[in-house]
């Protein structure tokens, strides 16, 4: 079997992070449900990913997916496959539990769906705290961060870190906690390059992780305003034969050689290893100009239902008022039967 070898950056926290995670987020149908037509897919790909040899697992609370990614993560570590010291498992906090005592209660509920005894990295998913209701809790980001800090001190987790955080709520994060956070997620692709956060995250020693690294390249996922590029796009697909690669490997090495963590999702598994093969070439400062245009500051996924919440951290669309969709407030009967712990 092809096995990849995935390098690390180290967090500030002193732990070491696999730079490519497997990412196990299977997103919305048409109607705002989740979409679980994938699932047996991901859990084998998941498996497989393990046997080839990633080691970061990118998962949250929200994804339904914590007792299936566990059932197969300790499968490994019992078959001999992977120690679990091996692992990095990162996790993330709902918006239900923003309040400092509910953060314990959080991640007590993502160990034990995952049968795990400690968290590599745990994230506030979004700044917003948001009750099943949907109504706006108004709860300031500082006091979940203290149950943060509360968490890793019990070493339930070994790193804490945030996510979907812009970089006033960083700084304003930054200036006011004990532990700073080791990890912003944010999207972050080609089209949406996220310069400004990336530096400010450099000057803090916090590493940058791209949620959607392939962002409106492929088309089916692309809405209808969505620029440049797609795979076909001719710039990439030049940059990509002159280092026999894909536009897909040259786009993940571009944001490895900007210091970002990449957490690409697929359910193919030919696509795991493809996505791996990405550290035996150097793209040179001016294909890295070259990819650097693409950036026209476009998200390719824009939460106008949360828009007009406190702490709601992207420019605001002028769309009509939307409801948050169910799905992602009360826990409906998923695959994990989880209501709401
Ligand atoms: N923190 C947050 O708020 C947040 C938000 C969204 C996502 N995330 C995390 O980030 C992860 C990745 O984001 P994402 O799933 O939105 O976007 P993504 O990884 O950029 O894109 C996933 C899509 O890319 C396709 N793909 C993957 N590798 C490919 C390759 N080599 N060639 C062609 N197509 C390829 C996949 O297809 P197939 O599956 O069909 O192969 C899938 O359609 C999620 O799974 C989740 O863990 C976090």
């Amino acid at each position: 079997m092809s096995k990849v070898n995935i390098p690390t950056f180290k967090l500030n926290s002193g732990y070491q992070i696999p730079v490519l995670g497997y990412g196990t987020f299977l997103g919305f149908n048409d109607k705002n449900e989740f979409d679980y037509s994938d699932w047996d897919k991901m859990l084998k790909t998941l498996s497989y990913c393990i046997d080839v040899g990633y080691r970061h697992i990118d998962t949250a609370h929200l994804y339904r997916v914590e007792p299936d990614i566990g059932e197969v993560v300790n499968r490994k570590i019992k078959e001999g496959v992977v120690t679990r010291e091996e692992m990095f498992i990162t996790t993330k906090v709902w918006q239900h539990f923003h309040r400092k005592a509910d953060v314990e209660v959080a991640v007590r509920g993502s160990l034990r769906r995952l049968g795990l005894d400690y968290l590599d990295l745990v994230l506030i998913h979004w700044p917003m705290a948001i009750s099943v209701e949907g109504v706006d809790e108004k709860i300031d980001y500082l006091e979940t961060w203290r149950g943060f800090e509360s968490v890793l001190s019990k070493g339930l987790v070994r790193s804490i870190g945030v996510s979907n955080f812009n970089v006033e709520q960083l700084k304003r994060l930054v200036a006011n906690c004990k532990v700073k956070p080791a990890v912003n997620q944010v999207e972050l692709n080609l089209a949406h390059g996220q310069k400004e956060l990336v530096e400010y995250c450099k000057t803090q020693n916090i590493k940058v992780t791209a949620w959607a690294p392939f962002g409106a390249m492929i088309a089916s996922r692309a809405l209808p305003d969505a620029p440049a590029p797609r795979v076909d796009d001719p710039t990439l697909v030049a940059i990509a034969k002159k280092y026999g690669k894909t536009v897909m490997q040259v786009t993940l090495r571009y944001l490895y050689q900007r210091g970002i963590i990449t957490i690409p999702k697929t359910v193919t598994p030919s696509r795991v290893l493809e996505n791996a093969l990405i550290f035996d070439f150097e793209l040179t400062p001016s294909d890295c100009s070259a990819l650097a245009k693409f950036d026209v500051n476009y998200r390719s996924s824009r939460p106008t239902f949360w828009q007009n919440y406190t702490n709601y951290p992207f420019e605001k669309y002028d769309v009509p008022e939307e409801a948050v969709p169910e799905c992602q407030r009360k826990w409906k009967d998923g695959k994990t039967n989880d209501k709401m712990e």
